[in-house]
């Protein structure tokens, strides 16, 4: 199985990959991750990459496009969830080759449609793990220990990215350069669109319905 996630930030994405992933062998890739890793360690990549996901601004197609060729490579055969990638019609295309060098296709573009001023308040009050990568959030699904993962007692932090005027450029950029994918997928017959707004339970639901 391989399938693309696409939404706004705090649509849900990393929740529901997740889930999806308890259900399927599938390699989740997140472009975002990836890139938080990068930043941590000090790579070239990374000291390119920060400066744009700080202000909330894509980090440029020619270096996302180069990562993912090296990490698609090394996917498994069980095929592969991405979330966050593509994130403009270029990275689509780019991926449409990749997967023409691969000799495979991608099975379906999953949109998660969430109103703006709910991915505010997500975002605002999400909290991740830093070691282990769990998403909590400070009143929906808060840490039973304060600051502390329930799954590996990681510490569990607010992203740099997740402050009000930083959340609300990152919107901007989605309406701009991202949702242009939703027409991209509709014609060639991947998009499938989930409504992203209910509970995670109930989002995982919709996913299951749609086969995922
Ligand atoms: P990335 O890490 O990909 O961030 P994003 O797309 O903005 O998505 P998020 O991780 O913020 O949200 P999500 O949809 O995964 O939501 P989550 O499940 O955590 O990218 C970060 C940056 O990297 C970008 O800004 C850019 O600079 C760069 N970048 C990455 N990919 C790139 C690319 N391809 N090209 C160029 N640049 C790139 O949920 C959010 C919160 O809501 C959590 O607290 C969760 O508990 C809660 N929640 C989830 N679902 C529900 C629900 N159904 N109801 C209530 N609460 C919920």
């Amino acid at each position: 199985m391989r399938i693309i996630l696409i939404g706004p930030p705090g649509a849900g994405k990393g929740t529901q990959a997740a889930a999806v992933k308890l259900r399927f062998p599938v390699d989740h890739i997140s472009t975002g991750d990836i890139l938080r890793e990068n930043v941590r360690a000090g790579s070239p990549l990374g000291l390119k990459a920060k400066e744009f996901m700080d202000s909330g601004s894509l980090v440029p197609d020619s270096l996302i496009i180069e990562m993912m060729r090296e990490r698609l490579a090394k996917c498994p055969a069980g095929g592969f969830m991405l979330d966050g990638f593509p994130r403009t019609v270029a990275q689509a295309e780019a991926l449409d080759e990749l997967m023409k060098e691969m000799s495979v296709s991608i099975d379906a573009a999953i949109l998660l449609e969430v109103p703006d001023e709910t991915v505010v308040e997500r975002l605002c009050g999400r909290r991740v793990c830093s070691s282990c990568g769990e998403i909590f959030h400070v009143t929906g699904k808060p840490t039973e220990a304060d600051g502390v993962c329930d799954v590996c007692r990681g510490p569990v932090e607010q992203r740099d990215d997740d402050r009000e005027e930083v959340i609300r450029r990152r919107l901007s950029v989605y309406h701009k350069d991202t949702a242009p994918l939703i027409e991209y997928y509709e014609k060639s017959g991947l998009l499938r669109r989930i409504d992203a707004i209910d509970k995670p339970g109930a989002v995982k639901s919709y996913l299951e319905s749609a086969g995922l």
